[in-house]
């Protein structure tokens, strides 16, 4: 599947007639990985929340492939900064859920399932409830649900904020290998300001007057093949099989 691009256009997004962004422009081209940076507050879930289809702007337009967007979509999968799993699924059930909506049947959605789990070091999780899980075991849980519906773009809210460095590491390298292996556009929130500049392709700075800062990051693993070799190298092996700690 080709990477959608996404678009804010005068965009204004807020809460019951209260406004957090008023006219946010931005443009993220198909198959981009943007890095989003910003103070606590300045709105960087409320974009994504937008670009997932969950908020629609009181102003402007929020665009996937120059078209509005109208509700939620397997398309454009996110990874929410608080936990969202479903509390009453296991783990292995709530990585099926997209694919469920994808009509993938029941056996391959299985096997799939246990397949993205291992590959997020939770191959022996699967049939945990997410509160029998840590917290940061859940957000992987999450990332596995994500990859597992082969979105077209990827709205990540922090994705690996509750992750010890080692497995923060392992995390970032799966996903350089996903996307290497099945573009996919990517929004990626982070307080990880290396993180960012390790990821994005471009970073930009949101503020209470929308996008402040913009800038082009041509040496991050995932735009320079030689730096991403060398910072797959760097992060080491990728977490299969077992929990990574
Ligand atoms: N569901 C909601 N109802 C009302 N106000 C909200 C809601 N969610 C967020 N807000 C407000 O909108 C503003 C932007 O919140 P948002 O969650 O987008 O910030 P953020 O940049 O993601 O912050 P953080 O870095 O702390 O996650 C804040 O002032 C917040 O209080
Ligand atoms: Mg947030």
């Amino acid at each position: 599947m080709t990477p959608l691009s996404l678009r804010a256009e005068g965009a204004t997004l807020g809460y019951g007639g209260r406004a957090v962004c008023t006219g946010l422009d931005l443009a993220v081209r198909p198959g981009e990985f943007l890095a989003v940076v910003g103070a606590s507050g300045c709105g960087k879930s409320t974009l994504l929340r937008a670009f997932a289809g969950l908020l629609p702007p009181t102003a402007g337009a929020v665009m996937a492939d120059g078209a509005p967007v109208a509700g939620p979509s397997p398309d454009r999968a996110l990874v929410f900064q608080d936990d969202a799993l479903l509390p009453w699924r296991s783990a292995r059930r709530n990585v099926e859920l997209p694919l469920a909506i994808r009509n993938v049947p029941r056996d391959r959605r299985r096997a799939d399932a246990d397949a993205w789990l291992a590959r997020v070091g939770l191959a022996d999780a699967g049939r945990r409830l997410p509160r029998q899980l840590s917290g940061g075991m859940r957000q992987r849980v999450q990332l596995a649900r994500a990859l597992a519906a082969r979105p077209r773009a990827l709205l990540m809210d922090e994705p690996f904020g509750a992750l010890d460095a080692q497995t923060r590491a392992a995390m970032q390298r799966l996903l350089l290998d996903v996307l290497a292996d099945a573009p996919a556009t990517v929004v990626f929130v982070t307080h990880d300001v290396d993180e960012a500049l390790l990821l994005g392709e471009r970073i930009v700075v949101l503020g209470p007057a929308g996008v402040e800062q913009e800038i082009p990051n041509p040496r991050s693993a995932t735009s320079d093949p030689a730096r991403r070799a060398q910072v797959l190298a760097a992060l080491g092996a990728p977490a299969t099989g077992e929990e990574a700690a």
